[in-house]
This record gives C-alpha cells, sequence and structure tokens, in this order.
C-alpha cells in the first residue's frame, strides 16, 4: 500500500517561489513595489511560505536586487513566512540581518551547472555551504539546501542518482535543516521520481525533504503525484506557472501553484490555500510580467468558483 492509499500525512506545505524563482529570469524587471503586491496578493491567499527573493550579486541577478526593500514593506509577522535563496555567506549575513530566519543555499549536483550559476565547483560550494550551515548552527537559524540539477543538467545530462544521494549527504551532515530535491529544468518523469525520491525518503526521512519541479515538458503535476507517494508533503511552486533559471538554458516555468493546489485539494490533501484569492494573485503575476500564462487548470477552476457564486 502507497503512503498515499493508506491516508497518510494530508497536510501539504506548499513553499511559493513565484517572487524569486518567478521573476529571476523575466524580461521585465518589476518595481520593488510590484513584487510588494504580488507577495501581498500571496498573502492574502493564505500562502503559509513565501520565497520572496534572494541575497545574490545584483550583478549575476539584476531581477533580485532590492529584496532588502521589498521585505522592509511588511510587519515582522508576515516576514515569518518569508525564505530566500543565498548563494553564501554574504547572502547569509544579508538576510539574517533583513528578518529572515530561513534561507536557502543552492548546490548543483552537476559541476558545470554550479559553475555558470554560483561561480564556484561542487566541491566548493558544499564547502561554502559548510561554513554557512556552522554558522546558522551558532546562530539558531534554519539554512535548507536546493539540491539543483537532481535529475539532469543542461550541460552535463543525466544524473546519477547516487550522486545526488552523495550531495544530500554531505549537506545534512553539516547541519541542512531540508534538502529541497530540484529538477531545475524540467527534466524528470514520474518513473525517475518515483526512483530518487524513494532512495532519498528511506534515507533521509520524508519530513527533512521536499520537491521543486518545472513544468517544461509537462510532468511537473505528474512528478508531484509520484513524490507524493513516496511520502513528500512539501512542494514548491510558482504562481501562474512563472519561472525559471537565467543559468540554465531550456528551463521553463514552475508547476503552477494553482495547479498543485487544485490537484492536492481535489485528492483530499490540504493546502490551507484560498483559492478563489490565490487566483487574484495568478491574474495579478500575469498582468506584472505580461509573459506569466496562468495554470492550464486556472480557466476551468474561476468556472467552478463563478457556478458556486451563483447558485449561493
Ligand atoms: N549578495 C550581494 N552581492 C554579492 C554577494 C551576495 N550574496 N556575494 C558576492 N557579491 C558581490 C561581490 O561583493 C562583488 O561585487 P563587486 O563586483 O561590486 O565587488 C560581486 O558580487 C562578485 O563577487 P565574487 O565574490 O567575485 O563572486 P563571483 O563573481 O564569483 O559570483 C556569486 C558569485 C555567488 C556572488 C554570483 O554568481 C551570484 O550571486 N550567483 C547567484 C545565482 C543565482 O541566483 N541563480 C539563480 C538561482 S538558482
Ligand atoms: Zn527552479
Amino acid at each position: 500500500m502507497t503512503d498515499i492509499e493508506a491516508g497518510m500525512g494530508r497536510d501539504v506545505l506548499i513553499n511559493e517561489v513565484g517572487p524569486r524563482d518567478g521573476l529571476q529570469s523575466q524580461p521585465k524587471i518589476l518595481e520593488t513595489s510590484q513584487k510588494a503586491s504580488l507577495v501581498q496578493a500571496l498573502l492574502d491567499a493564505n500562502v503559509a511560505s513565501i520565497e520572496i527573493g534572494a541575497f545574490v550579486s545584483p550583478k549575476a541577478v539584476p531581477a533580485m536586487a532590492g529584496t532588502e526593500q521589498l521585505i522592509s514593506e511588511f510587519p515582522a509577522t508576515s516576514a515569518q513566512r518569508f525564505n530566500a535563496l543565498i548563494p553564501n555567506m554574504r547572502g547569509y549575513e544579508s538576510a539574517l540581518a533583513n528578518g529572515i530566519d530561513l534561507m536557502s543555499l543552492v548546490v548543483a549536483v552537476s559541476n558545470t551547472m554550479n559553475e555558470k550559476n554560483i561561480r564556484m565547483s561542487t566541491a566548493q560550494s558544499i564547502n561554502v555551504s559548510r561554513e554557512v550551515l556552522a554558522r546558522a548552527n551558532q546562530d539558531g537559524t534554519k539554512v535548507q539546501a536546493y539540491i539543483a540539477t537532481s535529475w539532469a543538467c543542461p550541460f552535463e545530462g543525466k544524473i546519477a542518482d547516487g550522486d545526488v544521494v552523495d550531495v544530500c549527504t554531505r549537506l545534512y551532515e553539516a547541519g541542512a535543516s531540508k534538502l529541497i530535491i530540484s529538477d531545475t529544468i524540467g527534466a524528470a518523469d514520474p518513473k525517475a521520481v518515483q526512483q530518487l525520491m524513494t532512495t532519498l525518503t528511506e534515507t533521509f526521512g520524508s519530513d527533512n525533504l521536499a520537491c521543486h519541479f518545472h513544468d517544461t515538458r509537462a510532468m511537473g503535476l505528474a512528478n508531484v503525484y509520484a513524490a507524493l507517494e513516496t511520502g513528500i508533503r512539501q512542494f514548491d511552486s510558482s504562481i501562474a506557472g512563472l519561472g525559471g533559471c537565467p543559468f540554465a538554458p531550456g528551463a521553463s516555468g514552475n508547476v503552477a501553484t494553482e495547479d498543485v493546489v487544485m490537484m492536492l485539494e481535489q485528492m483530499g490533501f490540504r493546502t490551507g490555500i484560498d483559492m478563489q484569492k490565490l487566483l487574484h494573485a495568478s491574474d495579478l503575476a500575469i498582468e506584472l510580467t505580461g509573459t506569466a500564462k496562468g495554470g492550464k487548470a486556472k480557466l476551468w477552476i474561476e468556472q467552478q468558483i463563478k457556478h458556486k457564486q451563483s447558485a449561493a
């Protein structure tokens, strides 16, 4: 019997990555006030966890400049729901100084991806991560780790499961609070997800893991389901399906939050998210960027909400 058939763990945590992964490679760079309106719409929809931005070099990713101003637009109570991406100690210190107490390091399994993304080899990035994790341990803050290119790398091709386990082990032993297994370019399929996530849940326990899928090959939702079956109950997704890494050619948007929430709620999982308000956030993401398409099920969900309202 799978975890899902056994009715295990009905609560699922959605970490909304639209303001970071979603906006980082958009051709149009949004004003801080525009980003803030999107984040507010997500807060209003009761999204419990939001990746608000990144403390990275503004030369490397111009769209993420100003994350500190963005955070300052919100009260400290909202900041408790935020997390941010950091590539190094400087990023950690900036995030901490700006009231963020959950940060995400990023380490790709493949060397070439690390060199393109953060200009370090995999070994160097693990060393930098170790230093950050040791510091976080002293400060009592939580630092988790994106394990990028966990199934495939745009430069090196298919990634072996054993290499992912290896990187995960080093970061877990160094104190990473969670390992976010990431399909950076959206190349995984449900069978590959089931295989890798079964190994990882057996090794690290499902509570210490989350998944991050891109929908490049339209397998995002199927991959979420495959991971759910292995016991994963935390997923990254992006409002209106925004997303993509500027350093990973071929990466398209993340799996859309509205689609993931719809699928989970229809299967009896609880996300705590208000769908009607989430759709307002999706409309806003489309309006602000001019490129986001919205979740594949968005039209259908809108029609259901209208039917319900006219019946009431
Ligand atoms: N935040 C802001 N600025 C930073 C920084 C941080 N966390 N870390 C370094 N910098 C600055 C340095 O001060 C330096 O600025 P200067 O040119 O004005 O002196 C510049 O960035 C380069 O620093 P250096 O240490 O030489 O780094 P690098 O050029 O080797 O770049 C990274 C390394 C990690 C800083 C850069 O590649 C980066 O920010 N990558 C992020 C990639 C990303 O976000 N990808 C998408 C998410 S997966
Ligand atoms: Zn991503």
